[in-house]
């Protein structure tokens, strides 16, 4: 079934296996997508679909090093290139939506933005800074309830400059400790308006996103990510059901694309089953997946589609290998957020290796 098409949305992939978003840290001058992310995407055209690396939706949204944004005119330009390339080579991509919050080095912008978040607690993890080594992140402040429809809105206005990039869809990232997930995560709300407090009134400014994001560009081209029970940055893992299940319940009534479930395999949780229990459409299931592994989810009817991450780093024909049984190329991990087109554009597919 891997390599059978499938319906996303409004989507027509040509096959199941869908590069999953990484970060890479190769954006240009003004966060603008160069012409070596035109040439990476490209090359990974044989995915039944994109979903590319964390965009920023806006200024606030940036946390890392060189990581590319979707708000200004020359971002949708960049990407406007990418959309062409992929297209031309016969795929699809969409974009990831990723506002990091409190999850900010301050150093890594380049400019000066408020760091926000839904209560004013710091983010304990370190996450790199410009030299690479770990860095402290920055105090947030706690956006007002007030202010929420207008961060939704810079949200839906991205997912439009996406669109008018000639990007397929957007996938609003509520995984590993960012914005959406912040909101969600009783560790970093803590809240004591309509926004914070039950699993419920936690879940309203994300689902108020997703919604702003349907109207913008149609429920048929968003999908969503999530990570139930996922520690990073600084999540509390304990219960991800009571989380995760009013968040899914919230959005019931809108046909989205997809819901992309990244599976930490938990002790005490069937993550995909969970998830097909409060979402009635398609799933894409990720996390240290193999062909074989991949395709037993497929037939036994646990997800519509899957995603590989670290293999499409230094495998663009993934789909060609899998298809062929040939061996997979091992990435050079020391490599990934170096800037340069070593360990990015330069490992071959299968036919000129
Ligand atoms: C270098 C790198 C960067 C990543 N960046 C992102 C990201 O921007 N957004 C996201 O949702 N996940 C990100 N991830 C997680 C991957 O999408 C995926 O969930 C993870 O690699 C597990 O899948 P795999 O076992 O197939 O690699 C990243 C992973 C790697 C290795």
């Amino acid at each position: 079934m891997l390599f059978s098409p499938q319906s996303l949305g409004a989507l027509r992939l040509a096959n199941r296996v869908i590069m999953a978003p990484m970060t890479r840290d190769r954006a240009g001058l003004g966060d603008m997508p160069t012409d070596l992310m035109v040439e990476y995407y490209r090359q990974r055209a044989g995915a039944g679909l994109i979903v590319t690396e964390g965009v920023q939706p806006c200024p606030e949204g940036k946390g890392y090093w060189r990581t590319p944004g979707i708000h200004s005119p020359g971002q949708v330009e960049g990407w406007r290139r990418v959309a062409e390339a992929v297209h031309g080579a016969g795929g699809l991509i969409a974009m990831q939506l990723m506002h990091c919050g409190r999850v900010v080095v301050p150093a890594n912008r380049g400019f000066t933005a408020e760091v926000v978040a839904p209560s004013a607690i710091r983010c304990p993890a370190q996450v790199p800074g410009p030299d690479g080594a770990p860095a402290d992140c920055a105090e947030p402040r706690a956006l007002a309830a007030e202010e929420l429809p207008a961060v939704a809105e810079q949200f839906a206005q991205a997912a439009r400059n996406a669109r008018a990039a000639g990007i397929d869809a957007v996938e609003l990232h509520c995984a590993s400790g960012y914005l959406i997930n912040q909101f969600l995560n009783p560790a970093s709300n803590q809240r004591t308006d309509a926004y914070g407090g039950s699993a419920e009134n936690r879940a309203r400014f994300p689902a108020m996103v997703v919604r702003a994001l349907a109207q913008a560009v149609g429920a048929d081209r968003v999908g969503i990510r999530i990570s139930p029970g996922n520690p990073y940055n600084a999540m509390d893992p304990a219960d991800p059901a009571a989380t995760f299940g009013p968040f899914l319940d919230a959005l019931g009534d809108l046909p989205l694309a997809w819901v992309h479930v990244v599976d930490m395999s938990l002790p005490d949780l069937d993550t995909l089953a969970f998830v097909r229990a409060h979402w009635a459409g398609p799933v894409i299931a990720n996390n240290m997946l193999k062909a074989d592994s991949a395709e037993a989810l497929l037939q036994a009817g646990r997800a519509e589609a899957v995603s590989f991450g670290r293999a499409f780093i230094a495998n663009p024909d993934l789909v060609a290998r899998m298809q062929a049984g040939a061996p997979l190329a091992k990435p050079d991990f020391s490599l990934l957020y170096t800037g340069e087109a070593r360990g990015y554009t330069d490992y071959p597919a299968l036919d000129a290796a």
